[in-house]
């Protein structure tokens, strides 16, 4: 397996249920049979429970709210009543999705975290149903994808080794892939809830869901519809490998995969906080391959690259646009609304180039522009004290967990070898590192014109 540790970026063993980093001791959990590889894999999770919490908390008041109103609608209590009574169903799913996380969840966590808006809590659902019901207006909105991500992957790679699907929400996609392809599938999505829900799916425990369409439908009984959730029986895997991760800092080796696809997802943030990753973790000649809509539903206008700008941001990291194409869908359709939404979703195909450069331990490296570093510590009242380092190049290209990174880069002055920089630094400091994963990102900064050889 390519795993890597997200803190010290050495080697990690998936070889426990609670897995320590070798190097550097960091403790991940593993979770519904998902390993949970993000910085602080404890806090993570004492963050979805307050979520998840939350999130119940604001659907009973919801539900409250409309309890009251229908005391002025006598006439409407039936279909209110349905709705509520709907709403309620669902709440067990997330009641149920607590019992696996409640045993890592730390009271004292409570007072760091912060709320930030979570604006797929809730969203998860519609996924659920689209992506695990089977209905035929679902499976045809899946097939169209899957067809046009296969003809692009037929078309451009042969046998491919290792793919890897970033935010994969609740798998479906991976699943299917997993079987067109005789590749290891590596799927991960930050969302907890996401990845129970695939879980509980591809270990044959049913979800009872109740599609709530509060509007947009003819008849009374359209508001509220019962689906049973279970993949088909007949329906067995590839070779899969589920994780839960931030896509802007991923536990996988650099160069370790061969084609990364990203469906609907390039609209969820702005990719500029990740190419460096995608960069990192395709092997040279990889592929990245996106489809979907470029409407970014939750980030600030600031953010929301139009395609042009997206494929500029792929060039400036020596990526080459070799595909680009329009395929359309309907969205989140079902039989029983008035109105559908079709999606002209964006497809394009990004080929990590070769690099001519290559940096060896006797280059002589210099900066070609200024990077920008940040450091934080956060001493909580218990006398623990949280630290985070990133450094940033002037485009915005961000760099998480660097220290090492940044120790080196401080030193490069344009006359010592690479070898004399690592051996100053191993006489001070004694700090474990991967050559191959060092000398990868250097070469990952000359190609993006940060760093030259002198
Ligand atoms: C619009 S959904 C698409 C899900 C899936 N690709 C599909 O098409 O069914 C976007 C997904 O990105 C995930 N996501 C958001 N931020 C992420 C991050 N920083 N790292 C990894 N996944 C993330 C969300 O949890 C969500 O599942």
């Amino acid at each position: 397996m390519s795993f890597i540790c997200v803190n010290c970026k050495n080697s990690l063993e998936i070889d426990s249920e609670d897995i320590t980093c070798a190097s550097c001791s960091s403790v991940y959990h593993t979770v519904n049979n998902t390993p949970v590889l993000v910085n602080d894999s404890s806090f993570f999770l004492s963050e979805v429970f307050f979520s998840i919490k939350n999130h119940s908390k604001n659907v009973t008041h919801y539900l409250q709210q409309n309890k009251e109103l229908s005391k002025f609608q006598a006439d409407r209590a039936e279909i209110i009543n349905r709705i509520i009574a709907a709403y309620q169903e669902n709440l067990l799913i997330y009641d149920k999705m607590l019992d696996p996380i409640r045993k890592y969840v730390q009271a004292d966590h409570f007072q760091y975290i912060t709320l930030s808006h979570d604006p797929v809590v809730g969203k998860e659902l519609l996924y659920l149903k689209r992506d695990w019901s089977y209905l035929p207006e679902c499976e045809k909105e899946l097939n169209i994808i899957i067809t046009a991500v296969k003809m692009l992957i037929d078309k451009h790679s042969d046998n491919p080794e290792n793919v890897f699907f970033i935010g994969s929400g609740t798998g479906r996609f991976a699943w299917e892939f997993s079987k067109l392809l005789s590749a290891t599938v590596y799927c991960s999505d930050l969302s907890y809830r996401m990845m129970y829900f695939f879980n509980e799916i591809v270990n044959e425990r049913p979800i009872k869901l109740m599609e709530i369409n509060e509007s947009n439908i003819y008849n009374i009984d359209d508001s509220c519809i019962p689906h049973t959730i279970q993949k088909t029986k007949d329906s067995s895997s590839g070779n899969i490998i589920p994780f839960i991760s931030d896509v802007r800092n991923l536990p996988l080796r650099s160069a370790s995969m061969d084609i990364l696809l990203s469906i609907y997802f390039i609209d969820v943030m702005n990719v500029e906080s990740y190419i460096q990753e995608i960069d990192r973790v395709l092997k040279p000649g990889g592929l990245f391959i996106n489809l979907g809509p470029v409407g970014y539903p939750y980030d600030n206008f600031a953010h929301k690259l139009l395609p042009s700008e997206i494929k500029k941001v792929f060039t400036g990291f020596d990526f080459e646009i070799i595909d680009e194409d329009f395929v359309e869908t309907p969205y989140m359709s079902s039989d029983k609304h008035l109105s559908t939404i079709v999606h002209k979703n964006w497809a394009f195909v990004a080929r990590k180039r070769i690099s001519n450069t290559i940096v060896s331990l006797n280059s002589v490296l210099g900066i070609s522009q200024p990077l920008f570093v940040n450091r934080e510590f956060t001493i909580t009242n218990m006398g623990e004290t949280d630290y985070r380092s990133a450094f940033f190049t002037k485009q915005g290209f961000q760099y998480e967990n660097a220290d090492f990174m940044i120790e080196l880069l401080s030193r490069i002055d344009g006359t010592k070898s690479l070898q004399f920089i690592l051996d100053e630094i191993q006489s001070e400091f004694e700090i474990d590192y991967d050559l191959q994963d060092l000398l990868n990102n250097i070469n990952s900064l000359i190609n993006i014109k940060v760093l030259k050889i002198s």
